[in-house]
């Protein structure tokens, strides 16, 4: 089985990437052959500052591998260092209906969000199509928002072997039901353009007092509290600790006397102690940079000896030889 991911260099990571993306995605390693990616080309529909990309490429790079990405396993490397997927994603678009990409939401979304309509932005789900194709990738597993984006590259396979003869391999989504949506600061999905985001290797002042701001209820320390589906805190804290302890706060804010202000505290020094053995090794990476640019580059050479194999077959099927 060959699984794939990949996740965009657009911002700093975060507690809901990495419940809803890298934690799945770093578990799955050893379930089949894993190919996991910075996407950085996708980055590009709406980043537009070279030096935040490169800098947000290389804390991806050290995020992952501190968080037990094990690059023996996996294939781990930056969607760039392989110059076959963008051949390829033109061989799909000239196969991909625009309705398709019309029904897609997260275009939609980006534009709610005030991201500028560009071609790129509306042809993104083309690229994560051929991201996707270009590997033989069986399962995707991504986050539910992404979904839709792998349901259109299993239209576009299907459609380019009608068209062509069989070439490519229909993956299937692998979303995450346990973990649907990580709650933000403010109640809303975490995520990096709601600025309600609690950083994943967090400088720990900052990580503490963006702790202390999750906006609760007006309930006093006496009062009973909501369980965990209604309380974004409780939620985080049922993320980060072990399950008995989850359990025993769930019942001691059910049954009130338990304030919020004791609440976050507890959260965070769970967050923060969860963390600690992932923020050591991403310092230790940090200071071996070498090793982290090798890591990417034989990631890089596995990669393309695939790809380079797969787009052979789609121009070869479609006369392009
Ligand atoms: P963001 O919303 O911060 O920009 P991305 O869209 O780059 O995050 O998401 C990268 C990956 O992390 C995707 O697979 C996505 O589904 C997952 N993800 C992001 N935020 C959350 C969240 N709050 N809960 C669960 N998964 C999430
Ligand atoms: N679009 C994905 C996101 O924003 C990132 C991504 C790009 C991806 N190519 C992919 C995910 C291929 C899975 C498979 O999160």
């Amino acid at each position: 089985m060959r699984i794939l991911s990949g996740i965009q260099p657009s911002g700093t990571l975060h507690l809901g990437n990495y419940f809803g993306m890298m934690k799945p995605a770093i578990e799955l390693q050893t379930q089949g052959e894993a190919f996991y990616f910075i996407a950085d080309y996708h980055s590009m529909t709406s980043l537009f500052d070279a030096a935040q990309r490169r800098r947000h490429s290389i804390e991806v790079a050290l995020d992952f591998l501190a968080c037990g990405l094990d690059p023996k396993q996996a294939v781990f490397f930056r969607q760039s260092d392989v110059p076959e997927v963008t051949e390829l994603t033109w061989i799909l678009s000239t196969v991909t209906p625009m309705g398709l990409l019309e029904r897609c939401h997260s275009y939609k979304d980006k534009l709610a969000k005030g991201i500028a309509p560009s071609h790129g932005l509306f042809s993104y789900p083309v690229l994560m199509a051929a991201d996707i194709l270009a590997y033989d990738s069986n399962v995707v597993p991504v986050g539910r928002d992404q979904k839709q984006h792998v349901e259109v590259t299993r239209d576009i396979a299907v459609k380019f072997n009608l068209l062509y003869g069989d070439t490519f391999v229909v993956p299937e989504p692998r979303i995450q039901d346990a973990v649907a949506v990580v709650p933000g600061t403010d109640g809303q999905k975490m995520s990096k353009s709601y600025g309600n985001t609690i950083e994943l290797f967090g400088e720990e002042k900052a990580a503490r007092k963006r702790i202390m701001s999750i906006v609760m209820d007006s309930r006093t320390p006496a009062e009973p509290k909501p369980d965990a589906d209604q309380n974004s805190a409780l939620q985080l804290l049922k993320l980060v600790a072990p399950p008995e302890i989850g359990r025993d706060y769930e019942e001691r804010l059910r049954a009130g006397g338990l304030g919020y202000g004791d609440l976050k505290k507890a959260l965070f020094q769970l967050y923060w102690d969860y963390l600690a053995p992932a923020r050591a090794r991403r310092a230790e990476l940090e200071s071996n940079r070498d090793y982290v640019d090798q890591v990417l580059a034989d990631g890089a050479r596995r990669a393309r000896a695939t790809a380079t194999v797969v787009l052979q077959r789609a121009r070869r099927a479609s006369g392009i030889d």
